[in-house]
């Protein structure tokens, strides 16, 4: 990280402090701020952290304005239609794409991690049948660390390797497995002939009575819907992970830290809601009263699928994301659905409605996700574990990037404080 030559300069209380200001190698500069409590006894105060760069990182790299997303340099658009996720997730976690060795390498090492420990499956019988498959995510993936106790040491750089490679292979079998308990079905094995998407959809789709065969094309579209939400810079569950890592925990827990704070339907929870929405909407002619709820102010519901915090342009997943959904929906000839059309007039009718324009509400990856993974089958409660097992690849990168810089600090933050001064405690028989 580079300090350039400029200052920002802060006044208070007649003080002057010379703030120093970092140089990224895209996007706006950054005030370092370190060092301004112990110099002017004062914090800064940005809840919900719309104005901090939070850590240093060299990753994902997201221009909102331009609606721009790299990882790694290599935009989302040429990764999602020349590369494939497991090359993806080699990227992210080394920095380049890998060469042809190194790929059939990884691919090698991934592909034998996928089974988990058979004592596991006694693990999901504790649950309900009815959980929600992220219920069962988050206590699985937790449980993890009381599996693999030879991956938990996060200052041995081989042990990292390992868990890493563990949870990335093995999050598809617990999201497929949380499916097929929800459904009462047996949990099907991983295959190791077949692709990570392709094992994927056989793990859900695959029963014990009858050959299953998966669809390739279907397979690729899994696939490039692992690839687009298998980054995204520092928002709020890889905050979460990044959080939880700071204090040192292992790497299972920090994982299962960041699906919990996925499931809420502000963040990845957002495709299941968006999903049920529509069907709520039910029918074009209902489109109208949902938009006037949406620009209410005094009513909480919001157009799920709708709206990001750092794209005010367009989100360029959903770019992809919606000429997949159109090759998906030819390919299973799902044509003029009520859902389908709903989501269609919703789409046409927002984005020209001026609510919309002027507040940069755009749709977002979750807005065409839920309809493609509706078509090949899935329930809505398997959106958001779909988008949890993309994502563990980014968790992991940037929770290896933490841990690997020297300068990793426990995360700490501070607080405006508006509660009441000391006073002194009354007895009971005198309140
Ligand atoms: N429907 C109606 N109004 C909205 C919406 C929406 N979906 N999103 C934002 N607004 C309004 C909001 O009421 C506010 O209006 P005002 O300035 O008059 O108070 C303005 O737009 C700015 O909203 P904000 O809540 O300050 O923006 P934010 O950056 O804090 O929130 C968001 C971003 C994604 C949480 C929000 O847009 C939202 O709740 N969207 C629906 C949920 C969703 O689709 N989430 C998935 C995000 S993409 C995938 C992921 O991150 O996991």
């Amino acid at each position: 990280m580079a300090e350039t030559a400029k200052t920002a300069t802060l006044t208070l209380d007649g003080e002057t402090y010379e703030l120093p200001v970092l140089s990224p190698s895209a996007g706006p500069d950054v005030v370092d701020i370190r060092k301004l409590y112990a110099q002017a006894d004062v914090f800064t105060y940005d809840p919900g952290f719309t104005s901090t760069a939070s850590c240093e990182s060299a990753i994902t790299f997201i221009d909102g304005d331009k609606g721009e997303l790299l990882y790694r340099g290599y935009p989302i658009d040429q990764l999602a239609e020349k590369s494939h996720y497991l090359e993806v997730c080699y990227l992210l976690l080394n920095g380049e794409l890998p060469n042809k060795t190194e790929l059939e390498d990884f691919e090698y090492r991934i592909t034998r991690h996928t089974m988990v420990h058979e004592q596991m499956h006694n693990f999901f019988r504790g649950f309900r049948r009815d959980s929600h498959p992220m219920a069962t995510m988050v206590g699985v993936v937790g449980a993890m660390s009381a599996f693999y106790h030879d991956s938990l040491d996060i200052n041995d750089p081989w042990q990292r390797e390992v868990a890493s490679m563990r949870l990335i292979a093995k999050l598809p079998t617990i999201a497929a497995m949380a499916y097929k308990y929800s459904v009462g079905q047996p949990f099907v094995y991983p295959r190791n002939d077949l692709g990570y998407a392709e094992n994927f959809l056989n793990m859900c789709f695959s029963v014990p009575a009858e050959p299953y065969k998966v669809e390739p094309a279907l397979a690729k579209a899994m696939d490039r819907i692992f690839t687009l939400h298998a980054d995204h810079e520092q928002n709020a569950s890889t905050s979460t992970v990044r959080l939880a890592g700071s204090s040192g925990a292992n790497p299972f827990a920090c994982i299962a830290a960041g699906i919990a704070c996925l499931w809420g339907p502000a963040h990845g929870g957002a495709n299941q809601a968006c999903l049920e929405m529509l069907r709520e909407i039910g029918t074009v002619d209902q489109i109208p009263e949902y938009i006037a709820r949406a620009k209410d102010k005094n009513d909480p519901f919001r157009l799920m699928g709708f709206g990001h915090r750092v794209y005010k342009n367009f989100d360029p997943r959903a770019k992809v994301m919606k000429e997949s959904a159109d090759e998906v929906l030819d390919l299973l000839g799902v044509h003029n659905n009520e859902t389908l059309q709903v989501a269609k007039e919703l789409e046409r009718i927002a984005l020209e409605d001026p609510y919309f324009v002027e507040k940069k509400l755009y749709p977002n990856v979750d807005f065409y996700s839920g309809i493609i993974l509706e078509a090949m089958g899935f329930p809505t409660s398997m959106f958001t574990p779909i988008f949890a097992l993309s994502r563990t690849v980014g968790w992991i990168s940037q929770w290896k990037e933490m841990i690997e810089d020297p300068t990793n600090k426990i995360g700490r933050p501070r607080q405006l404080y508006t509660g009441a001064t000391m006073r002194d405690y009354v007895d009971v028989s005198k309140r």
